[in-house]
């Protein structure tokens, strides 16, 4: 199971995008992008027309992990212009299985995501029209918060039914997830590592990407779940 780093461009500055994105190209795997609409979460961020100018310049893949209200009448259009990630939240969405379908239907592979307070129960019957679960490690809205550990037996519990379903949908993490926190992610069964403030905190995003990289792995080498 290979580790895939997703730098949260919610911690870059958003006024030179394009650079920030080139800044991570050559050590991360996607490039993650955090749509808030100020009703889901309380905060406003970026939407679908700085997501295409973004894609005319980032060579990464995007990752969009919208954080919205009715996902289901935003997320294909998302796919559609060309991110190869589409994530929804489970809280927000009333018809989760039309919504994903539509998603893969235009072309990007599915995500559902799930906050720190809600049951992973909650998404199992979905399994099988995702591509990646999502557990969110802080409460959606704000980058630089702390990682919430009572995540982690939620992500051993996702980890463990993903194997008994096949096995082949993604596992990402999501808010603090730094140099502290990364390797008890991995233990617990995460393989795509989301990463705001670590990546774009650091003086040298590339390097701070290929750090994560190399703590996930070691960790993820030792894990019981990838045996
Ligand atoms: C928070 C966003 C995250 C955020 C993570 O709601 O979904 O992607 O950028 O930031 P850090 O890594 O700083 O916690
Ligand atoms: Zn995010």
């Amino acid at each position: 199971m290979a580790v895939q780093i997703s730098p949260s461009i919610l911690s870059a500055d958003f006024a030179r995008l394009a650079d920030e994105a080139a800044a991570v190209a050559a050590t991360a795997d996607w490039l993650h992008v955090d749509v808030m609409d100020n009703h889901f979460v309380p905060n406003l961020t970026l939407g679908l027309p700085v997501v295409e100018s973004l894609l005319k310049h980032a060579t990464l893949p995007l990752d969009c992990h919208l954080m919205i209200e009715e996902p289901e009448r935003w997320a294909p259009a998302y796919a559609e212009v060309g991110a190869r990630n589409v994530t929804i939240h489970a809280e927000a969405v009333r018809a989760p299985v039309r919504t994903l379908r539509a998603i893969r239907a235009a072309g990007a592979r599915a995500g559902l995501a799930v906050n720190p307070g809600t049951p992973v129960e909650h998404v199992t019957d979905l399994l099988s029209e995702i591509d990646m679960l999502l557990l969110m490690t802080v409460e959606p809205g704000f980058g630089g918060q702390h990682f919430l550990d009572i995540v982690l037996p939620k992500l051993r519990q996702a980890r463990d039914l993903i194997a008994r379903s096949g096995g082949s949908v993604w596992l990402q993490v999501d808010g603090g997830v730094d140099e502290e926190t990364i390797e008890r992610c991995a233990e617990a069964g995460a393989d795509v590592f989301v990463a705001g403030s670590a990546v774009y905190g650091a003086d040298d995003p590339a390097a701070a990407v290929q750090a994560l990289r190399q703590q996930a792995e070691q960790a993820t080498a030792h894990a019981l779940w990838a045996r």
